[in-house]
């Protein structure tokens, strides 16, 4: 019989190595026949362009999607809660949609590539600004200078909680309209842009009232409104179908994208007939301009997104996530702030005690660890400290339930 000391020792160890169980799913992934990790190693070194990098240490070829989950070249099963960067919006290879089934197997980023025009840090080659191109002080409740509440069930710790607009929104709207008025060139202003609730920068939220305030000085100004709904349109924050519905006015112009297409390459911009016009000044052209069948799978994500209630599958499923994150949250240090609405979530890991961002390797340890547990998570924010939660809107409460426990417990692997 074991001694106390060996039984504890013994209960520490399957503590320590315990991992939980994937929810079962009813799917015979297809064998895997392409060519193996050393040879796509050697291909990439070869042949394509160092700014395609692997995310994990140990990388993954993922070949088959079905839904909310994604397979390897080994047939094992891995929970997407990331949707290749949100642009899953209505599961892998959904029965419905034709067209991206047969012409995108699935759609991923792994290895991924770096994105176009951003001012989040990490993604900025080491040239000079754009001309023309101004930053806004950001607006962030979490490290902000004014701090502030914002639109989410998770407030950052001792946080105001104001009835209304937040009283932060008037400081920070306030260095916006010094902004417009001592940098950008007099009667200049051609318009903001702005996320409702930035995606890249890890799911971070203004105070409440900051972007209507935003509205309202570049009307003032005389430019327009640019509400990048990329990441947070076609329903994932919820409440409301567009991000900005949140905020209570209507942008002059609205970009779409990603989620549009399941992960067919589809994006679209909106906007009122006068400002269209005005494009019109000179000649536009684009190779890759609409076409039907970009069209189609379009239409069909959109009835989807109806026919399947996913909004309202956003609001509860993200309500719920965000509540076991909060109690993740009280046991965790590391787990500096929990943001975001609907299935839109961030988790901005820090060095306890501090608002420090995570150390890199640290982060990394964590993120390959929530690999090895099979799921798959995004990575963000201006330090790479941020693990964001985006995943196709047909996750349920099991899937939910499974990431928790994933995440708890790769947080119990690395103590830092
Ligand atoms: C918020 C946001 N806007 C715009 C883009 C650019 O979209 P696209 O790659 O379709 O040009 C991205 C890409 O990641 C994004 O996240």
């Amino acid at each position: 019989m074991a001694n106390k000391a060996t039984k504890c020792c013994f209960n520490h160890f399957i503590r320590r190595f315990s991992t939980p169980a994937i929810p079962a799913y009813n799917f015979i992934p297809k064998a895997y026949t392409g060519p193996s990790i050393a040879k796509t190693d050697s291909l990439k070194l070869n042949h394509i362009s160092p700014v395609v990098y692997d995310l994990y240490k140990k990388p993954l070829i993922i070949h088959q999607g079905s839904m909310q989950w994604l397979y390897d070249h080994e047939g094992r099963r891995y929970l997407d809660l990331f949707g290749g960067i949100v642009t899953v919006s209505v599961g892998h290879c959904h029965p419905w949609i034709g067209i991206p089934t047969q012409v995108y197997q699935i759609t991923s980023f792994y290895p991924r590539l770096r994105p176009g025009l951003t001012s989040t840090q990490a993604y900025r080659q080491p040239n000079i600004s754009h001309a023309g191109f101004y930053n806004a002080l950001l607006p962030d409740p979490y490290r902000g200078i004014w701090g502030g509440c914002r639109d989410s069930l998770s407030q950052v710790p001792d946080a105001c909680s104001c009835r209304g607009d937040c009283v932060t929104s008037d400081k920070y709207a306030h260095q916006l309209s010094e902004l417009l008025e001592n940098s950008v060139p007099a009667g200049r202003v051609a318009a903001l842009f702005a996320e409702s609730i930035q995606g890249v920068n890890g799911a971070l939220q203004f105070p409440k009232g900051y972007l209507r305030k935003a509205y309202q000085l570049i009307k003032n100004y005389g430019g327009l409104y640019v509400a990048d709904e990329v990441q947070t349109g076609f329903g994932r924050t919820g409440d409301t179908f567009w991000g900005f519905e949140n905020q209570g006015f209507t942008p002059d112009i609205v970009t779409m994208a990603k989620g549009i297409g399941n992960g067919f390459p589809l994006a679209a911009v909106v906007t009122t007939k006068e400002i269209a016009a005005a494009h019109a000044q000179a000649a536009y052209f684009n190779t890759f301009g609409g076409n039907p069948l970009a069209a189609a799978a379009g239409k069909a994500v959109l009835e989807v997104i109806e026919e399947e209630n996913l909004q309202e599958n956003n609001k509860v499923m993200g309500r719920y996530f965000i509540e076991q994150l909060m109690e993740l949250q009280k046991i965790h240090p590391v787990i500096g702030d929990v943001r975001g609405k609907g299935l839109m979530l961030g988790l901005d890991l820090i060095k306890p005690g501090t608002k420090e961002p995570m150390p890199v390797d640290q982060f990394k340890n964590i993120f390959e660890t929530i690999k090895d547990l099979g799921v798959l998570i995004g990575r963000g924010g201006r330090w790479n400290n941020v693990l964001r939660i985006k995943p196709p809107m047909c996750i349920n409460k099991q899937d939910v339930d499974f990431s928790i426990s994933v995440l708890d417990e790769a947080f119990k692997r690395h103590k830092y």
